[in-house]
């Protein structure tokens, strides 16, 4: 989970969309893959770097009484 805004909360799938490795990074504006060096945009999860060809998959996310809650990755 990232949070590119006061209160803007959003949600990715952890596994890079080019060999599924989990990603591990997030740096000044980017989620980077150790595996190959993809990179994917932090507001949206679209790739800003290959070899991946398509961004990081979104997740829903609720708020409730003040708590955040993601799905796990399947
Ligand atoms: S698995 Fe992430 S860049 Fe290859």
């Amino acid at each position: 989970m990232i949070q590119p805004g006061e209160g803007d909360f959003r949600a990715f799938s952890a596994f890079c969309p080019h060999r599924g490795c989990m990603v591990k990074s997030i740096g000044d504006s980017a989620i980077r893959c150790p595996c190959h060096g993809s990179s994917f945009d932090l507001a949206d999860g679209s790739v800003l770097g290959g070899p991946a060809t398509t961004g990081l998959i979104p997740k829903p996310l609720q708020i409730r009484q003040g708590r955040i809650e993601i799905p796990a990755d399947e």
